[in-house]
Order: structure tokens, then sequence, then C-alpha cells
């Protein structure tokens, strides 16, 4: 089939990822499937004459507001996936949820990441009975890719001469809602105490994302801060595949995000054997159990006291690591992922 995948594609966002992923499923099975960025289009007209044009027989879209309701009326069979911003956000706006109402009632399936999510989505739309499918998000292990650590640490302020260093990672696009700065005065102060620990913030910083434009003032205050802050870094954008060799290499992955949704790059390092840290918000519980596959805090200083802990603890380090890495096997499986995808097409045929 020529299946039309509608999705935001902003560099950068886990959307695209989970997007990628997905058509990666599809084409294995020989389908074509294009992405597309739901937000090049003004409107479904636009978006009926593409599906004649390009011959698409069927489509996907991840979110069903900003992606769904762009193929709501289209005469081709279509499937969706539901967005975080769809249950946590849109859902409250009265003419969105009306229109997501819609989108689902036309939708042949949706599928949910977690089993929350469909609750919800069936407390406001109980007509979707049975449609609905509980699919988490895959895994997929990346390649090894060359990459010098040595080099890395190089182009950074941090002293490679120090004893027992530890680096913190947190990924992170420079915008308000993921709250770069949460942890960098309390992380700042800790790194004078012990020198040897330092925070690397890697983010893009998108100035423009599909004319989008993304707080430039905002940008300069995050740069102007850090630099300001002892043992905090920022790299820029980087490759894919360097990000995760840098995952590889750090002694722990942070997430200080304050939005909603899952963390790919969180699962990613609990894949990859590293630790985590993260924020005590819904998304980030929902994956990470405290003590168990990683550790969740509230404010600046309980990151400290337990980043601190976590470096002198290294059979808690151990725990932590191999449980997170069999939850991810077990709950983020990217094979069944595959698998669902796959015999979802059959219902769009
Ligand atoms: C990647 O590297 C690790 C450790 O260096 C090794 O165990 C693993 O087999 C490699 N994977 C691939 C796909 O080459
Ligand atoms: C780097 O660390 C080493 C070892 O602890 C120390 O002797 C040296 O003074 C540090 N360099 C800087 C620039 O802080
Ligand atoms: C942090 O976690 C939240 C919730 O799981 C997620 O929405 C966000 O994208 C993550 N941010 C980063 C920088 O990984």
């Amino acid at each position: 089939m020529r299946i039309l995948f509608l999705a935001v594609l902003r560099a950068h966002t886990g959307n695209a990822v989970t997007a990628a992923r997905i058509r990666n499923h599809l084409e294995a099975v020989g389908h074509t499937c294009i992405l597309k960025d739901a937000l090049d289009f003004e409107s479904s007209t636009a978006v009926a004459s593409l599906i004649g044009i390009e011959k698409f027989e069927a489509a996907l879209a991840l979110h069903l507001y900003r992606g769904g309701r762009l193929l709501q009326g289209q005469r081709i069979p279509f499937g969706i996936i539901f967005g975080g911003t769809d249950i946590n956000e849109d859902i409250d706006h009265e003419e969105k949820k009306q229109i997501m109402g819609i989108v689902l009632e036309e939708a042949r399936f949706a599928v949910a990441f977690t089993e929350s999510m469909k609750e919800m989505a069936l407390n406001k739309w109980p007509h979707a009975k049975g449609k609905i499918h509980v699919q988490s998000q895959g895994i997929s292990t990346m390649p090894n890719v060359t990459f010098n650590w040595n080099t890395f640490l190089q182009n950074t302020e941090i002293n490679r001469s120090a004893d027992n260093l530890h680096i913190f990672i947190l990924i992170c696009g420079l915008r308000r809602v993921k709250d770069p700065l949460y942890l960098v005065d309390a992380f700042s102060e800790w790194h004078r105490e012990e020198p040897n620990v330092y925070m690397v913030i890697v983010g893009p910083e998108q100035v423009f994302c599909n004319r989008i434009q993304v707080d430039p003032v905002f940008t300069r205050e995050v740069k102007a801060r850090v630099k300001r802050a002892s043992g905090v870094q920022l790299m820029g954008e980087m490759s894919r595949e360097d990000l995760h060799a840098i995952v590889k290499n750090c002694f722990a992955v942070v997430n200080s995000s304050i939005s909603e949704g899952m963390s790919a790059a969180v699962l990613e390092a609990m894949d990859l054997e590293v630790p985590v840290l993260v924020r005590n918000i819904p998304g980030n519980a929902a994956i990470v159990k405290h003590e168990e596959t990683g550790l969740l805090f509230s404010h600046p200083q309980e990151f400290v006291q337990l980043a601190t802990r976590l470096v002198n603890d290294p059979a808690l380090e151990k725990k932590i690591v191999t449980k997170g890495k069999e939850y991810v096997r077990l709950c983020h499986s990217w094979k069944s992922e595959r698998d669902t995808y796959q015999n979802l097409m059959w219902k769009l045929q």
C-alpha cells in the first residue's frame, strides 16, 4: 500500500523519532510510507490534493488533533496514534475535543502508548471502545558508531585529568517547556564541592522550526546562565548517532523536563544500561520506578542528594541499570511494536 503518514516532524522531537521508527516497520513488509509534516498543511484541502497526486491508498497520523484532523473527510481509510498533547492539553479544549471525537469515529483504529492514555480517551469518547489498541513505544538499539569520547571531552571545558570523572547528560531542546535551567544552579554548587562532576546539556537551539520561531530570547538566556555556571556545559546540536554514543559513555542521563509525554531519550539510556535520574512528572514516573529502574527527584536539591548517592553506591547503580534494561526489553519491545503496526495495516486494506 502507499501510505501517507502525517506527524509533527519538528527536528529533534520524540515524535519525529517515533514516526520514523513506525515508517520502518511498515516499509519492512513492503508498504511505501511517506512521512509529511502536519504543520506544512494549511487545510485538509491541501492534504486531499496530495492524496490525489501521490495516489495514497491509506493514511496514518500521529496526534489526533494536529495530524488526524487533516485526514477527516478524506476518501482513504486511516488509523491514528494518540500524541501526548491530545490527551493532556487538547482534550480540555471543547472545540478541539469535538474535532478529535469525529476523527476517532472515522478512524479504522487508534493506538495509545499506555493503558492510562486509553482509559482517558475512552472516558471522553466511549464510542471508540474496541477501536483503541495499546502499544508502547519500541526502543531500537542503534548500531555502534565510531565516536571518540576523548575528542568530545577535548571540545568541552571538562577537566579530563580529574579523578573519577562523572558526567551527567541532559538532552534537551532549548525551550521553556523543557526547563533546561532547572538544575543549573544546584548542579553548579555541587560541582564547586565535587570538581569531578559535570553536567552537559545537549540541545539544538531550534531558532526556526517549520515557521515556528522558537524563542531566541530564551536561547540567549540559557547561554548566559550556563556560561556563568561552573561545571555545566552547553553543546549544540549533534547527530542522533553521536548523541547515542555520548549517552553510552556518560555516567547518567538526566531529564528535568516539565513537558508531558514519554521520553525516548530516557528509555534509550535504560536500554544502554546507563542510569537515569528524572524529574518526578507523570510521563517520567510512568517509565521510571524510583530506586528500581532509575531515580526520581522532585526538586534540585533532591537531585543533588540522589546523584551523590548514585556516584557513591555502585550496587545501587548496578541494580538500576539491570532492572532498567529488563524493563525496556519487556515493556518497550521493538519487535512487538513492529508486529502491532504491521498487523494493524490489515485494517486499512
Ligand atoms: C557494539 O559494541 C559492543 C561493545 O563494544 C559489542 O558488545 C556489540 O556486539 C557491538 N554491536 C554491534 C552491532 O556491532
Ligand atoms: C584537573 O584535575 C586535576 C586532578 O584532580 C587537578 O590537579 C587540576 O588542577 C585540575 N585542573 C583544573 C584546570 O582545574
Ligand atoms: C523528559 O521527559 C518528559 C516526560 O517523560 C518528556 O516529555 C521530555 O521530552 C523529556 N525531555 C528530554 C529532554 O528528554
